[in-house]
């Protein structure tokens, strides 16, 4: 299809003011789903991640991998369990966590990034003590190893961002004893946006955003919130997103997005139109 040049311009122009505005802020984007896997959208998501970078936005990104966690741990005899949308994570676990999250999967990120350009660095909560890990219990349940950030290394990140490389992360952490801990990349990614006070916070999935009986939630508060997660409307992956959301909201984070990984170019349509894609978690209803 042929755009004609007045409005190949038009829509140039547009990006304007979303381009002032956002230049030299801090942007944390969780990388899931569709979009990590499918190859296309893989290198959109490469493309558009890069395009943010060169006009000036502070690009974090930390990446889950659920879906190739649990081929690689099938392919070697391990069963894949969760609880409350975390994985349960024994000692067999959290060596593939380590071999497929600290590994092959960020790697991948980085190296297709590169390839255009987005000066990409890969590395892991352990790197520089990046993040601070205690083991979590999940209301009480046991999720083995499985930990939750309690400090960030903002320096470190500050210092790469500063050398203008775009850090690619995976949510493994390690504790004062040597014990590797999973972290949801979710919370990770919650945690990490609000120590760095980022200004914005998406989280790319392989649904359009908080469904309710099939519709989309075009926004949502934390009241609303609870009463979807009370009434079991809301479950599994989505249970840590909308908690990290919140927090990472509460700790001053500017706007927090979920949006549809499987949508191409869907984190510059966000960023870059008025037009609602997915669902903004918001404070309170009245803001929406
Ligand atoms: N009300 C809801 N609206 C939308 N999604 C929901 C809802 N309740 C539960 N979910 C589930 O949450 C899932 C998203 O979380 P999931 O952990 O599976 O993916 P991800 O976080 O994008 O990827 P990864 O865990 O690999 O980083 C959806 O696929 C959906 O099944
Ligand atoms: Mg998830």
């Amino acid at each position: 299809m042929m755009i004609p040049i007045a409005d190949k311009t038009e829509i140039l122009i547009q990006a304007l003011p979303y381009i002032q505005q956002y230049e030299r802020t801090t942007f944390v984007i969780k990388y899931g789903g569709a979009a990590m896997v499918d190859e296309d959208l893989k290198e959109t998501f490469a493309q558009d991640v890069t395009l943010l970078k060169k006009i000036g936005v502070r690009v974090v990104i930390v990446h889950g991998g659920g879906k190739d966690i649990t081929g690689l741990a099938a392919q070697i005899g391990l069963e894949s369990r969760f609880v409350n949308g975390v994985r349960y994570t024994d000692a067999a676990m959290m060596n593939v966590v380590q071999m497929v999250l600290g590994g092959k999967t960020n790697q991948d990120i980085v190296a297709r990034i590169n390839r255009h350009d987005g000066g990409a660095v890969g590395l892991s909560g352990i790197d520089k003590g990046l993040f601070t890990v205690a083991r979590t219990t999940d209301d009480g349940a046991d999720l083995g190893f499985v930990g939750e950030v309690t400090r960030v290394n903002t320096a470190f990140i500050e210092s790469l961002l500063a050398q203008d490389i775009l850090p690619v992360i995976a949510p493994i952490g390690v504790d004062a004893e040597g014990q590797m801990y999973n972290i949801n990349a979710d919370t990770a990614a919650g945690s990490l946006a609000a120590a760095l006070k980022a200004e914005k916070l998406v989280y790319l999935s392989d649904v359009p955003g908080v469904l309710v009986d099939d519709v989309l939630l075009p926004s949502l508060d934390q009241a609303k919130a609870a009463e979807l997660v009370e009434t079991g409307v809301v479950g599994g992956g989505m249970l840590p997103k909308l908690r990290s959301a919140f927090g990472a909201l509460d700790a001053g984070v500017n706007k927090v997005h979920l949006i549809d990984g499987r949508v191409k170019h869907s984190l510059l349509l966000e960023i870059f139109t008025t037009e609602g894609v997915g669902t903004e978690l918001v404070h309170c209803a009245e803001k929406a």
